[in-house]
C-alpha cells in the first residue's frame, strides 16, 4: 500500500484511493481492540519447513539497527541486566538495560553495558596489556582482577613484545613473582602475528593452519592493533543469528530518563560502547520529552536514539518530527502496569499499533516501531508484528527466568491435589512505576518533592514462579512465529507483513466473546 495523503483521522472521501480506504477500514476495525480480539485466517502454506534457521525474521529495531529476531527484553529492573541482555543478543534479539539505578549511580548501569560488550569479540581492539618491564606477580594480579587468561605484553610505544598466558604463570610462587614477565612469556619471535586488518574467516584459516589459539594484530611498525582468539571465532559460528556490532561484540541498549542525570548517564553509556539509547518515560508525548530529545541531539549528534512511549498518531508524529531513530509504542498494556486502572488513559495495543503505523506511513517516515507490552501468549507476537510493529519488547514473558535480576524468594503454596503445603521458589516482576521500583531508585519524572504517597504508583509487583533459562522461552516464541508465517502463506516475516497490509480482509477474523473463549481460554 502506498501512504495515503490525508490524516488517519479523516473519513474516506469519494476521491480516496483503494489503499486509503483499506487503511481507514483497518483503523475502524481495530478501534478499541487488542490482541485477543482477533485471529488470522489460515492461508495456503508455501514454506517447506518452519525451521527458524531457514525462515527470514530480519527486522529493524531503529533506523540503523537490524536484528535477526524481532524480540527485545524490556528495560525493567526485574527483567534486563547483563545476563538477560547477553541471552537476547546471542539469540538475535536485543536487551535494553533498565534505568532503575539511583540518580547519580551511573557506574552500575555502565558496568552492565561493559559486561555485555566484553562477552564476545570478533577482534578485541583493546586487549588487556602488561608492560614488558612488569613482574610475573603483577601479571598474575591483572589476570585475576580482569578474569582474562591472556595478557599482551607491550613496550612503552605499545609495540608487541609477547604473550603471557595463565599457563605461563603455573607454578609461579615466591621469588619468581618478582621476576620479569619476559622470563615466562612467549616472545614475539615465537608468535604468529598478523600485520594489518584481517577478517574473522581469514583469521580462522591462519589459526587452523598454524595451530594457534591467539592471533595478535599489529600495524607495519609492530604496534598492537588487537587480538583475535579461537574461542571468540567459535562463538561467532555457534551463534549465527547473534546481534553483533562491527567489531563482533554483542549489541546492547540502555534506557535513560528525561530529567536529572540523564545526559551524563547517556554520555557514560555511550563511552562504554552502548549501541542504542532509549529515552523511556511513561508519557512520551510530552514537553519533557521534547526537551530531552532536543538536548540529547544537541549533545550527542545523531547517536542512535529510541524514544517512547506513545500510543497515538499525534504522539508518533511528535517523536518522528523530533528526529528519533525508533519509536516505542504502548501506553498501559504491560503485564506489570496499572496506568489504565489508575488513570483511565491508554490505548488498546492493537489500535495503538495500527494508528501509529498509519501515522508514520502518512508522514512518509520509515522510522521503525517497537510494540511494547501486553504480549501474554506467543501468538500475540505475530499479531504485534502484523499490525504495525517492526519488533516487540517483552517483560513478563521473561519474568522468573534465571537471567532476570533479583533475589529468589520461597513462598508456601498449597497443592490442591494433596492439600500439602510446599515451599516454591519465586522471583519478583515489578512495574517500573510500582511503588517498590520508585522507592528503590527515587527517580521521579513528574514531581519535585519526593513524596511517595502523592506519586501515584502505576505499576504492580507480582511474584512469578522461578523458571529455567530465558533461552528456551525465546526459542519457543521464535518457533511459533515461524509457524505463524507458514499459516499466513508467506516465506518470511517481511513478506507476511506486506501481504497482510495489502489485503487485511483476507486475514482478519474479529472474534465474538464465544469465539474468544474458544480461541484463547484454556
Ligand atoms: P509486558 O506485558 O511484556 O510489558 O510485561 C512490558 C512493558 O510494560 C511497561 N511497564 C510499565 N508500564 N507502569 C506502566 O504503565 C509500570 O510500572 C510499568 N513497568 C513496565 C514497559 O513499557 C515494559 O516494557
Amino acid at each position: 500500500m502506498t501512504p495515503p495523503p490525508h490524516s488517519s483521522d479523516a473519513r474516506p472521501t469519494a476521491t480516496a484511493t483503494r489503499d486509503e480506504r483499506r487503511r481507514l477500514a483497518l483503523l475502524d476495525l481495530v478501534r478499541g481492540c487488542t490482541f485477543d480480539d482477533f485471529l488470522f485466517s489460515p492461508q495456503f502454506s508455501v514454506v517447506e519447513t518452519r525451521d527458524p534457521n531457514v525462515i527470514d525474521l530480519t527486522c529493524r529495531v531503529s533506523e540503523h539497527l537490524v536484528l535477526n529476531r524481532p524480540i527485545l527484553s524490556a528495560n525493567m529492573d526485574t527483567v534486563t541486566r547483563a545476563p538477560m541482555a547477553i541471552v537476547q543478543a546471542e539469540e538475535g534479539g536485543l536487551g535494553i538495560i533498565d534505568r532503575g539505578f539511583r540518580p547519580g549511580d551511573i557506574d552500575s548501569q555502565v558496568r552492565e553495558v561493559e559486561i555485555v560488550k566484553r562477552t564476545q569479540h570478533g577482534i578485541i581492539p583493546d586487549p588487556y596489556t602488561i608492560a614488558v618491564t612488569a613482574t610475573l606477580g603483577e601479571g598474575a594480579d591483572l589476570m585475576s582482577r580482569s578474569g582474562v587468561g591472556t595478557l599482551v605484553v607491550v613496550d612503552e610505544s605499545r609495540k608487541l613484545r609477547g604473550l603471557l598466558t595463565e599457563r605461563d604463570l603455573r607454578f609461579v610462587t615466591g621469588d619468581l613473582g618478582d621476576a620479569p614477565v619476559t622470563r615466562r612469556m612467549t616472545p614475539l619471535e615465537q608468535l604468529v602475528v598478523h600485520t594489518g586488518p584481517i577478517s574473522a574467516d581469514e583469521a580462522e584459516l591462519v589459526m587452523i593452519e598454524r595451530k594457534i589459539k591467539k592471533l595478535p594484530l599489529v600495524d607495519e611498525h609492530g604496534v598492537l592493533l588487537g587480538l583475535i582468539t579461537a574461542k571468540d571465532i567459535l562463538k561467532q559460528k555457534r551463534l549465527p543469528f547473534a546481534t553483533r556490532d562491527r567489531q563482533g561484540r554483542l549489541r546492547v541498549g540502555a534506557a535513560i530518563g528525561a530529567k536529572g542525570d540523564y545526559l551524563d548517564r547517556a554520555a557514560e553509556l555511550i563511552k562504554a560502547g552502548v549501541d542504542v539509547i532509549v529515552i523511556d518515560i511513561a508519557h512520551g508525548h510530552s514537553a519533557v520529552m521534547a526537551q530531552a530529545v532536543d538536548e540529547f541531539r544537541a549533545r550527542f549528534g545523531d547517536f542512535e536514539l529510541i524514544a517512547g512511549n506513545v500510543a497515538t498518531a499525534d504522539g508518533t508524529r511528535f517523536l518522528a518530527e523530533r528526529g528519533v531513530n525508533g519509536i516505542k509504542v504502548g501506553i498501559g498494556p504491560g503485564g506489570g502496569c496499572t496506568t489504565r486502572i489508575n488513570t483511565s488513559f491508554g490505548v488498546p495495543q492493537l489500535q495503538a499499533l495500527v494508528e501509529c503505523r498509519v501515522a508514520l506511513e502518512e508522514a512518509g517516515s520509515s522510522i521503525p516501531m517497537i510494540a511494547d507490552g501486553g504480549v501474554r501468549r506467543d501468538g500475540s507476537l505475530a499479531e504485534a508484528l502484523l499490525f504495525g510493529a517492526d519488533c516487540v519488547m517483552l517483560g513478563s514473558a521473561f519474568a522468573g527466568t534465571q537471567e532476570t535480576p533479583g533475589e529468589i524468594i520461597h513462598k508456601s503454596v498449597l497443592l490442591p491435589e494433596s492439600q500439602k503445603v510446599v515451599k516454591v521458589p519465586f522471583k519478583v516482576l515489578r512495574g517500573m512505576a510500582s511503588l517498590g521500583a520508585i522507592k528503590d531508585r527515587l527517580d521521579v519524572e513528574d514531581a519535585d518533592i519526593i513524596d511517595l504517597q502523592t506519586l501515584g504508583a502505576e505499576g504492580l509487583e507480582i511474584s512469578v514462579p522461578l523458571g529455567g533459562s530465558a533461552r528456551p522461552v525465546f526459542h519457543e516464541m521464535i518457533k511459533h512465529l515461524c509457524s505463524s508465517i507458514s499459516y499466513g502463506g508467506a516465506r518470511s516475516l517481511s513478506e507476511l507483513r506486506q501481504v497482510f497490509w495489502d489485503q487485511p480482509d483476507r486475514y482478519l477474523v474479529k472474534l465474538s466473546a464465544a469465539a474468544r473463549r474458544e480461541s484463547y481460554e484454556r
